[in-house]
């Protein structure tokens, strides 16, 4: 089959710079997932129409396409736009005449591959247009399906050129259709714009169809959500509530313990083994893989990382672009920044940053501390308020923190400088040579006492 996809509106109401069909649902633009939806139905052809920040759509679209999805696409301008039967009618010389064409909006997200085949096997089968109908309680807007006595479909009328019997209609056109393409172009080549909009209407090929004789069947779609189109910013955040409310439900089906289905946000791909546990208010972003047994508090957010069974991560921690565990503990109130790897059973603590580093196996961290640019053994316990002083202001310097070292609090290692093995640093120190292994190592102002000191007394005026 053909695929045409109309993206060439405005969206004037979502009232931003970004084109309509940029605007993300799940973290990616709703166009890119027509775009899957229709690629999973391996057709010969996508068309994608587009005019409005034409060259800031197709780029954004580019960059992010799989090479098999590159190599079926086409991009058709239509400027200036003069409805969507105009602009069907600029893709006509590209679509394969032996196949059906399947025409769907850019701006509606959510439709279902279920629903689009059932579209194509309708053409297949009755050999004329398959439209997508649904009933809606409050129609106003749509264009409403006008059927005979005998309930043949005889034409759809747009909300401005209906009159009050015709908007009290409430079957109503999705948009969504599929048609055989060699009639298809005889129709859109024939159509005409006399309407209130005076625009060219895809939905008057229905009267031309009726007039050949030709079949119109109706297909029903899986849920109607499926049909739900962003118009305004309202719309976009609702389809993005149900679009969440999706990928929660297939988390739950695969046994994922989520806190509340409805606050929780995926914005890329999030991959759960068994028995994770996800309290409310996470955000996820790009790929996130969690194996077994983990339980993640409230209020994460967790981006490009790894989490390995049976770790922790307490609430409001922050994990971006790090591989932590197994068994680790992290958090509460933990920033694990990229380049950052955790090792078994280690335990980070609140008010730790991490940066760039690795902690080797039962390492802890468990107050205030900034760990950059570090190499950390196994076993080392780093004390409260400690700081690797990584950035002497022009380039960044690596620490080297050898297995089974003591730090005591509130050390600064001023990098490069390297901990031998099961060295410990008194508290407070600020080491600026290497601390050979097994030794005690601190540098400390001598500890004085003044006696029959008294504090300064605020004058009387
Ligand atoms: C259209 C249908 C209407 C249906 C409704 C469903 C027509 C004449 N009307 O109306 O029956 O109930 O969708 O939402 O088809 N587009 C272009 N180029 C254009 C005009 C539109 O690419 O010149 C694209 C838009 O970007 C959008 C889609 O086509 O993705 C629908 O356009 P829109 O203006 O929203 O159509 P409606 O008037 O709502
Ligand atoms: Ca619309």
């Amino acid at each position: 089959m053909n695929v045409v996809i109309l993206a060439a509106g405005k969206g004037t109401r979502m009232r931003s710079g970004l084109p309509k069909v940029l605007h993300p649902i799940g973290g990616r633009p709703m166009l890119s997932h027509v775009l899957h939806t229709a690629q999973s139905l391996e057709p010969k052809k996508i068309i994608v129409v587009i005019g409005h920040g034409a060259d800031q759509v197709r780029q954004t679209i580019e960059a992010g396409l799989t090479p098999a999805l590159q190599s079926i696409m086409h991009w058709v301008i239509q400027d200036p736009p003069l409805g969507t039967g105009h602009a069907v009618a600029q893709t006509l010389p590209l679509l394969d005449q032996d196949c059906p064409t399947l025409v769907l909006y850019g701006d509606v997200p959510l439709i279902r591959a279920a629903t689009l085949l059932a579209l194509v096997q309708g053409v297949q089968t009755h050999h004329g247009i398959t439209l997508l109908t649904a009933r809606f309680d409050q129609p106003k807007g749509y264009g409403r399906i006008v059927r005979d006595p005998q309930g043949q479909i005889l034409r759809i009328v747009e909300e401005k050129d209906a009159d009050d019997a015709l908007r009290s209609i409430q079957e109503i056109n999705t948009g969504f259709m599929a048609a055989p393409t060699q009639a298809l172009c005889r129709w859109v080549g024939a159509l005409d714009n006399h309407n209130a909009q005076g625009e060219f209407y895809l939905t008057d090929i229905i009267g031309k169809s009726v007039a050949e004789g030709m079949p119109i069947t109706s297909v029903a779609p899986g849920h109607i959500e499926e049909t739900f189109g962003v118009n305004s910013q309202q719309e976009r955040a609702r389809i993005e509530r149900l679009y969440q409310r999706q990928i929660a439900d297939v988390l739950m089906q695969a046994g994922v313990r989520l806190q509340d289905p409805d606050r929780i946000d995926v914005l890329g791909s999030l991959d759960c083994a068994a028995d994770v546990s996800i309290h409310a208010g996470c955000l996820f972003e790009g790929e996130v893989q969690i194996d077994q047994g983990v339980t993640i508090g409230p209020h994460c957010v967790i981006r490009n990382a790894r989490i390995g069974a049976g770790s922790i991560i307490e609430a409001f921690s922050h994990i971006d672009g790090a591989e932590i565990g197994p068994s680790a503990v992290i958090g509460p109130y933990a920033r694990l920044r990229p380049g950052t790897a955790i090792a078994e059973g280690v335990h980070v603590g609140n008010f730790v940053e991490i940066k760039n580093s690795s902690l080797g196996p039962r390492s802890k961290a468990n107050h205030l501390a900034y760990l950059g640019d570090a190499t950390i053994g196994s076993r080392v316990n780093v004390g409260a308020g400690t700081i690797t002083c990584n950035y002497d202001g022009a380039e960044k310097h690596r620490t080297i923190i050898e297995d089974d070292v003591f730090i005591g609090s509130d050390t600064q290692l001023v990098a490069p400088v390297t901990v031998g093995k099961g060295a410990t640093l008194g508290a407070g120190t600020t080491l600026t040579a290497d601390a050979p292994a097994h030794q005690l190592t601190l540098s400390r102002a001598q500890q004085v006492s003044i006696k029959g000191y008294r504090r300064p007394q605020k004058k009387e005026h």
